[in-house]
């Protein structure tokens, strides 16, 4: 018998996204005709000029170890964009905390912030990474599910439902991985004052704000006024909008006590985020010609979006999904394809039958849906959606 591991990993799991995402490629290495939408990355090549900004950095040998917390260029563009899409309001660049990828960010601030007794809600379906992370802080993760009517939302009457005097935190994510659904202004206001009101913290991941289908980037807790922000620590990053997923660049905004613990932490694990990525970053938040870059692939995703939405319609229409506002991926209900349907059936039979992967709704705490990312070429999202409408219809059919 081995030695027994620490109970500090006593829930770990590996993330399902990633063993699904490993499995793809490599039956598409070993030359099967497979189609991978399982994985949350956009296809687009880092920007230019971010590219090009990371080689000088090599080249002027910013290769040394980085300050702890960030480069204060960096926090400074960081801080502006954030506060450039909050209407100008005010932000402290010594509030941001840089680390590598917001997944880090987001560890950083449930270790500073949760530990054993606490229980931290998430609301359900949730990213599969949330309940891991409670886990590994020793606190106990409590999914909170959705209502179907509302995109899986939460509200204050769900949160309440499950809310003790042990309800350290919640884990808030919009717009959300896995359901493409945003929350509005109001709504996050509600769960801000609610969250204030029993001095729970919140951690808000908006690594998807910019990544909104609206007028303008999602309602964020930035939009809320100061005495709501007591205790919210923010999480954004680069992955997402300005396809950097491979850079490793992600940032916590908190008040100033916690910005500090979170840098103290991570001055013992990680040293900071890698050097040569952070002068990249610099160039992703606020040079002007990468700002475009990305407006043309926010256009590219609502496109794809409107396609997978106008398909799903017109060829199945007793399917039901959540209306995706934001981020990249569709979210759709198996369970009525035929009764009892799993995700996680339905996706093994999808690989197996056409050669397409997407990530079963277990992953994320509710395995009658099965999430889609459209964040691949058009040309592999129209053979893909081809292939999974073809097993819906033959499912169908056969329950009919
Ligand atoms: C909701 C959510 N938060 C955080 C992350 C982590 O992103 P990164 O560490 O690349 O910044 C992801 C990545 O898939 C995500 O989907």
């Amino acid at each position: 018998m081995p030695d027994p591991l620490s109970l500090n990993v006593q829930h770990l799991r590996p993330s399902e996204t990633v063993a699904i995402s490993n499995e793809t490629k490599r039956r598409k290495a070993a030359g099967e005709d497979v189609y991978d939408l399982s994985v949350g990355e956009p296809d687009f090549d880092t920007p230019a000029p971010i590219a090009q900004a990371g080689i000088q950095a090599i080249q002027k040998g910013m290769t040394r170890y980085p300050p702890n917390a960030g480069l204060a260029e960096l926090r400074q563009a960081m801080a502006a964009d954030l506060s450039r899409m909050s209407g100008g309001r005010p932000v402290n660049p010594d509030h941001l905390v840089v680390s590598n990828g917001s997944k880090q960010a987001i560890f950083n601030a449930c270790m500073v912030l949760f530990g054993p007794s606490h229980r931290v809600l998430i609301p359900g379906p949730a990213w599969v990474s949330y309940p891991q992370i409670v886990h590994l802080t020793r606190a106990e993760p409590v999914i909170v599910h959705g209502d179907p009517e509302w995109g899986l939302k939460v509200s204050v009457k769900d949160l309440e439902q499950h809310h003790t005097t042990l309800t350290k935190g919640l884990i808030l994510c919009s717009p959300s991985n896995p359901t493409g659904a945003v929350y509005t202004l109001t709504e996050l206001r509600a769960i801000a004052e609610w969250a204030a009101r029993h001095e729970i913290w919140v951690i808000a991941d908006e690594i998807y704000r910019r990544i909104n289908y609206g007028p303008k980037p999602a309602p964020s807790f930035l939009d809320l006024p100061d005495e709501l922000l007591e205790r919210v620590v923010l999480i954004y990053g680069a992955s997402k909008a300005y396809a950097m997923t491979g850079w490793r660049i992600g940032a916590a905004m908190a008040p100033p006590h916690v910005a500090r613990a979170i840098a103290a932490f991570q001055s013992h694990t990680t040293t900071g985020a890698n050097h040569v990525a952070q002068w990249a970053a610099v160039t992703a938040f606020s040079d002007p010609r990468v700002a475009e870059d990305v407006d043309r692939m926010v256009a590219a995703f609502r496109r794809r979006r409107d396609h997978v939405v106008s398909r799903f319609r017109a060829e199945a229409p007793g399917i039901e999904f959540v209306e995706p506002h934001g981020a990249f991926y569709f979210f759709f209900r198996v369970d009525g394809v035929r009764q009892g349907l799993t995700g996680t059936e339905f996706c093994a039979q999808l690989m197996q039958q056409e050669g397409v992967a997407l990530v079963p709704g277990a992953a994320f705490a509710d395995d009658r849906w099965v999430r889609m990312s459209y964040a691949v070429s058009d040309r592999e999202l129209e053979a893909a959606l081809d292939r999974i409408l073809r097993l819906v219809g033959r499912l169908s059919a056969a329950a009919a």
